[in-house]
């Protein structure tokens, strides 16, 4: 290319700078340069030049807003379902996990209830579940039961319960962790209630809980809410009951969950 041409695309593309800062498209500007050089080098038509800019802008936005939802929505570790040992949980089954991991549940605004004794992965699968739901562009909150309760407790006391619902109905989906280790109190169970009527067809919950619903009458103190919060939740859901011997303990016991030993640390 001749000096002369060189000049003249300079100042063609001079504002450039000033148009992707205004633009918030950072990316855009720091590959322009190789992928111009590279456009004309290899003879790009003009829309694929400048579909290969904004895609790189538009997945770095996607990432980036991705993170943020995870962040957001405060999960106690990060599990994904690349780490769940499927072979070790029979209960889940990975067909019907992978079907849930693409999140047609929560455009249906359906829930996910999770069952099994202590260590069995009912928080491990919701988290991953709810991992998915925020790179695929959903607002997620995560808690325990209690939290839950708490939170709304606090509300109520300033008189701002109905608010506070109304907040949490901006979540695509809420994940309320062990329902069961501690029992409710009336006015907590009543508020546990409060928080999945209003989400009835409305938003998606994933329950995890260690006991059966034939026990969240004694968990919650009333049958009768209990019912008819079990009523609401199971409407539209998928049940999925892990199964076997804590994870933790296999953990414990020395051996990676293939069986073989783990291996030394010095
Ligand atoms: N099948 C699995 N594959 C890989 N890791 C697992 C599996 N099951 C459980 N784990 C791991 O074991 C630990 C316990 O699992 P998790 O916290 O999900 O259990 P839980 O069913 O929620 O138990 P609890 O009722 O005590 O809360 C976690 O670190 C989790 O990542
Ligand atoms: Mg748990």
């Amino acid at each position: 290319m001749s000096p002369a041409k060189t000049t003249t695309s300079t100042a063609v593309g001079e504002r450039l700078p000033y148009l992707l800062a205004k633009m918030k498209a950072p990316r855009v500007l720091e590959r322009l340069e190789h992928t111009a050089a590279r456009a004309r080098e290899e003879g790009w038509p003009y829309e694929q030049f400048l579909e290969t800019l904004l895609e790189a802008e538009v997945f770095a936005r996607d990432a980036s807003g991705a993170r943020q939802r995870i962040r957001h929505a405060a999960f106690p570790a990060h599990k994904t379902l690349e780490d769940f040992d499927f072979a070790a949980q029979p209960g889940a089954q990975k067909p019907l996990i992978l079907h849930l991991a693409q999140l047609a549940w929560i455009a249906e605004r359906s829930n996910v209830c999770l069952f099994g004794p202590p260590g069995t992965g009912k928080t491990h699968l919701s988290i991953a579940l709810a991992i998915r739901a925020c790179q695929a562009g959903h607002r997620v909150a995560f808690a325990t039961a209690q939290q839950w309760v708490d939170r709304l407790e606090v509300a109520q006391h300033r008189n701002a319960l109905d608010d506070e619902l109304r907040r949490i109905e901006r979540y695509a989906l809420i994940v309320v962790d062990e329902i069961g280790y501690l029992p409710l109190e009336r006015q907590a169970a009543n508020l546990l209630f409060a928080l999945v009527a209003r989400r009835y067809e409305r938003g998606s919950v994933i329950v995890t809980s260690n006991r059966g619903f034939e026990a969240w009458g004694e968990i919650l103190g009333d049958a009768m809410v209990a019912a008819a919060l079990i009523d609401r939740l199971i409407h539209h859901a998928h049940m999925i009951t892990l199964k076997g011997k804590s994870y933790r303990l296999r953990d414990r016991a020395g051996a990676t969950p293939s069986g073989r030993p783990r291996p030394q640390t010095p």
